[in-house]
């Protein structure tokens, strides 16, 4: 068996404990994604992703490893291998995120986002709190299916409304034939930033009753 904890060590970060550079890593692994809390590697000839924690966030692993557990019966997020303090190793998923998608200009279609209602629904019937989904957290496959990554903090106790706020995105923005299908990063970082900017801003009310 692959000694994933030896591939792990040989990752170098250096920097901030919670947004470190990486400096060096094994010819075996290709960088694919960089988060707010980890890197995510491939390991090359293998359909394996190796998520490695930033120093600050070790914590989350343990924590993401239970909710994979939790999720294993489902085909709509990638089986956990192996997690160690600081790594998971899960199922690689090829494909694009829908932020790739909007951003290559790849259709979004109602047929996946009947898909995700599944599986955030499945999420739920496990106990679960599907929160931080977003963009970067939900890939269309080749074969147009579905699966989503990163459920950290699908324990949380606190409502998330960004599935909710998406879901309303597509159905009054992307879908109108008028709206652009690809938008530039810079576009989009400019709406995550606004969103996030204006989500701070909201103070929690009573039930459905958000002030803004
Ligand atoms: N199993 C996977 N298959 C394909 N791509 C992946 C996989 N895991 C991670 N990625 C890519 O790496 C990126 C970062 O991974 P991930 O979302 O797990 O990190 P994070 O730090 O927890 O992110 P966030 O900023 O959402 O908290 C993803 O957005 C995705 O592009
Ligand atoms: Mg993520």
């Amino acid at each position: 068996m692959t000694d994933f904890k030896q591939i792990v060590e040989q990752i170098q970060m250096t920097g901030p404990d919670s947004m470190p550079n990486l400096k060096a890593y094994p010819t075996a692994l290709e960088l694919i994604g960089t988060g707010r809390s980890a890197f995510a590697f491939r390991i090359l000839e293998s359909s394996l992703v190796i998520k490695v924690f930033f120093p600050a966030f070790q914590h989350i692993a343990a924590e993401e490893a239970a909710i994979y557990q939790t999720l294993a019966a489902s085909h709509y997020f990638p089986d956990l291998h192996d997690a160690g303090q600081n790594y998971l190793v899960i199922d690689y998923i090829p494909g694009y995120t829908l932020y790739d998608c909007l951003r290559k200009g790849i259709p979004i279609q109602d047929h996946h986002i009947v898909e995700i209602e599944h599986a955030l629904r499945f999420a739920a019937a496990q106990g679960l709190n599907p929160s931080d989904i977003h963009l970067r957290n939900i890939l269309i496959t080749p074969t147009g299916d579905i699966r989503l990554i990163d459920p950290a903090r699908f324990r949380q106790q606190k409502q998330c409304t960004q599935w909710k706020d998406l879901h309303i995105a597509y159905e009054k923005l992307y879908k109108k034939k008028i709206f652009p299908k690809k938008i530039p990063s810079i576009l989009l970082e400019l709406i995550a930033y606004l969103y996030k900017k204006r989500k701070s801003f909201t103070v929690q009310a009573p039930p459905n009753k958000a002030i803004r």
